[in-house]
């Protein structure tokens, strides 16, 4: 079954919720991480990160069988442009978060543990026990300036994305947000 004009399939709006709710929740344990230096979440924002991972790729190749959702507003073509541009935006952020962690920790020698299952070896120092050193320290630094930079540039698609739901039902008073929550559209 496909997504319709007037009805959104369960798999598109699990999908949306799903990772919606987990990308918001990453973003906030990310920043609370850094700026209370709580290092002792990081084995949990690894994990829940490669499993959302999962839920983001699913969800493209979704969106990629299946198109987008047709609008339901009478919009301008530059707002609904912008609109479009933040859904791409919103869907490659969502995979493109997890995978520049993943970069950044296994390149950077720290390995990945995924709820301690071992996904990817860390790389101990040998002159420096429990340490551990970087296998491409360039590979790894590219990783982090895309997830640290990814995440505002995240926070702000987010933001601009609810003020756009929060338009279309509150001034357009249109179907488009009970659409998501899996009402039928007449
Ligand atoms: C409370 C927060 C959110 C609300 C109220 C919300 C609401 C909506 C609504 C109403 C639509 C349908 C738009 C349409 O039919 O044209 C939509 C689509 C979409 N939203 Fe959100 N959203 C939220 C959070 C997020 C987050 C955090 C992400 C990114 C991770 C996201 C990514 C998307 C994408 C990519 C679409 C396009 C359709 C799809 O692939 O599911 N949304 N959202
Ligand atoms: C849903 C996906 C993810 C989101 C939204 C996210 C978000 C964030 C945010 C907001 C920060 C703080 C950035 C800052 O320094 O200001 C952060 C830090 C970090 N994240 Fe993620 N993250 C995700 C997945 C992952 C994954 C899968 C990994 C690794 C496997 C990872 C590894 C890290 C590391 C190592 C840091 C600390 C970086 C530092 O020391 O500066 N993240 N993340």
């Amino acid at each position: 079954m496909r997504d319709s004009h007037t009805k959104l399939t369960l798999q598109s709006i699990l999908l949306h919720w799903l990772v919606a709710i987990g990308i918001i929740l990453m973003l906030a344990m990310g920043f609370y991480m850094d700026i209370a230096e709580a290092r002792f979440l990081m084995p949990w924002h690894k994990s829940f990160g490669v499993l959302i991972l999962l839920f983001a790729l699913w969800r493209i190749v979704w969106r990629m069988i299946n198109g987008w959702p047709t609008a339901l507003s009478n919009e301008a073509p530059a707002v609904k442009l912008v609109s479009k541009g933040i859904h791409w935006l919103l869907i490659i952020g969502s995979a493109l978060m997890p995978l520049s962690g993943i970069i950044m920790s296994g390149f950077g020698g720290k390995g990945l543990f995924f709820f301690g299952l071992e996904v990817w070896a860390r790389n101990p120092d040998p002159m420096n026990p429990g340490q551990t050193l970087a296998v491409n320290e360039m590979l790894s630094g590219i990783g982090h300036e895309l997830h640290e930079i990814g995440a505002y540039v995240m926070v702000l698609a987010i933001v601009l994305h609810i003020a756009g739901a929060m338009k279309q039902h509150h001034i357009l008073k249109n179907g488009t947000v009970k659409r998501m929550l899996g009402k039928t559209i007449d």
